[in-house]
């Protein structure tokens, strides 16, 4: 049984840069430096490998050195991933029939790999192939994922545990929760190792089987995920990993009568489409049931700073809320509207505290929590940097805009962006609603007696409705924010940074055009791959 006491996984501090911690990270980056590896398919627990059959292959690069290949994946044939989905199908019942604490079992002891034996390998994997910084690998890849696996398996003990239903003299009521009848897609993100966790995590632990179609840009540590399962004991066929072109794989996918449900993290535009084809597929009879449909997409997250804010604290925050992590969050602070009040000891501070930023070649640094050496790293990919570049040419010449931080770019070794801060006279500028997913802050300056004005403003100038925060000593400027911004954020911050959700504590997601809001690091998203069954017993 699952232990009783549940707590989150403490983040390693990696101080000082000769401690053992050090010697077993640089071991495993070295290690992954050395030889690009070889990322296979994973059908029914069989590896299928690029250079069998004439499949092709795609290389994963380092973000921060692109000539360096980490990675060579296997891209999947439709044969490969119809034959992911019968694999699916076949390993099902088993899986489900399997009692629910050997099932939580794999997801436990995966943790406890994650957080001990292969700790560096994941850390490395995802500092080095998505970008991050020894810090931000640490919140992801071992902290976040392990609490998803370990805190989901509390949940649903919880769920199989209590019986809701209402008995009554001669009759036994009860609810079973059965998983979907067919199997799950899994379409996870290059941001988060710990969200491709529990995107494949959460709907198996209910006892679903799962098509994996992960980033082609995080093949190397979901990889590892995987293998890391597979030690754990995940048996084969319950999740299949088929990374590929994504056109491809999903049409494929979406085709399958047993299609039951989507799980994915990744742009609103993309869950958009899908949204509407599951729909055609329903409509057209296709499917034998509704498929569930869970998607976590973008944002255009704000900070608001009230002129009663600790100014201070409120520009730390917002620093942290728009360039860690590059601004690849779709928790990511933004766009800001500070009070025209205390503007210029807002941005004065922030361009001074964003002076010591340089963004590096993070695998290498000796960054640690409190060091701004080493807190940013590349920009994803190539289509990243391009399309970030753009937007900053498009700011100089626009004249609603004016680059007031940075704007600078530089492709030669990595995609690396210089943390940039725009000032618009346009509240409902373009810049305000278009997410970047980048490191760039698009600021407002409000007239201080337009407080109830700006939150309007605010609540109706993009589509998303992700995450958002309020700065303010004041508890009225805090109540009027909370009321007329309601709708604004799923996951809403009252003086502190729109980012950073915490497993189990800050349940994450977002309504409108950010997702269903089904709550990752929650209870409810376990429901959500379900179907239950009610059974009356006369007796
Ligand atoms: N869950 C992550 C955050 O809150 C994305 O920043």
């Amino acid at each position: 049984k699952p232990p009783k006491q549940i707590t989150n996984e403490p983040v390693k501090a990696f101080a000082g840069k000769d401690t053992v911690e050090w010697d077993l990270l640089r071991a495993s980056i070295s290690k992954f430096k050395s030889a690009s590896l070889d990322v296979p398919l994973v059908i029914d627990g069989k590896r299928i490998y690029y250079n069998e059959g004439g499949r092709s292959h795609f290389k994963q690069t380092n973000p921060a050195h692109h000539s360096q290949v980490l990675a060579n994946v296997t891209q999947a044939t439709r044969e490969d991933v119809k034959k992911a989905i019968e694999s699916s199908k076949k390993a099902k019942n088993d899986w489900y029939k399997m009692p629910f604490y050997d099932r939580a079992a794999v997801f436990l002891k995966a943790a406890d790999l994650i957080s001990t034996k292969y700790r560096y390998d994941m850390l490395a994997a995802t500092m080095l192939g998505q970008g991050k910084n020894v810090y931000q690998a640490e919140i992801d890849c071992i902290t976040e994922l392990s609490d998803f696996f370990r805190f989901n398996v509390k949940y649903a003990s919880d769920l199989y545990a209590e019986q809701p239903c209402e008995s009554s003299p001669g009759v036994w009521n009860r609810a079973e929760y059965r998983p979907l009848e067919g199997f799950v897609y899994a379409v996870t993100p290059f941001n988060f190792t710990a969200i491709a966790g529990n995107l494949i995590g959460a709907p198996a632990l209910m006892g679903n089987t799962v098509v994996w179609k992960p980033s082609q840009a995080a093949c190397l540590s979901n990889y590892l995920l995987l293998t890391v399962l597979e030690e754990a004991g995940l048996p084969k066929g319950v999740v299949n990993f088929v990374p590929g072109n994504p056109v491809e794989v999903t049409k494929e996918v979406l085709a399958d009568k047993e299609f039951s449900a989507l799980h994915f993290t990744g742009s609103t535009a993309v869950f958009k489409q899908l949204y509407g084809d599951i729909q055609q597929g329903v409509v057209s009879n296709l499917y034998r049931d509704y498929p569930r449909i869970v998607g976590e997409t973008g944002g255009k997250n704000f900070h608001l700073v009230h002129p009663s804010a600790n100014i201070p604290h409120a520009v730390l925050s917002t620093l942290r809320g728009a360039f860690e992590f590059q601004g690849q969050k779709c928790s990511a602070t933004s766009r800001l509207y500070i009070p025209e009040s205390k503007s210029a000891e807002f941005l004065n501070d922030l361009a001074g505290t964003l002076s010591s930023i340089k963004p590096v070649n993070t695998s290498a640094s000796k960054i640690n929590g409190g060091d701004l050496h080493g807190f940013m790293g590349p920009v994803i990919h190539e289509q990243s940097f391009n399309k970030l570049a753009k937007v900053i040419e498009e700011a100089k010449s626009d004249p609603e805009l004016e680059i007031i931080y940075g704007g600078n770019y530089d492709k030669s070794q990595g995609w690396f962006v210089e943390p940039t801060v725009i000032k618009t006279t346009n509240p409902t500028h373009k810049f305000m609603s278009t997410e970047f997913f980048g490191p760039v802050l698009t600021v407002y300056e409000y007239p201080d007696n337009e407080f109830d004005k700006i939150c309007e403003i605010i609540d109706t100038t993009t589509e998303y409705g992700l995450t958002g925060s309020i700065f303010a000593r004041d508890r009225d400027a805090i109540n009027v924010a909370d009321e007329k911004l309601k709708y604004s954020a799923g996951n809403f911050y009252v003086n502190d940074k729109c980012t950073g959700a915490v497993v189990a504590q800050q349940w994450f997601g977002g309504a409108r055009m950010s997702g269903t809001n089904d709550k990752a690091g929650s209870s409810n998203i376990l429901s959500r791959f379900v179907s239950i069954r009610n059974i009356k017993e006369n007796f």
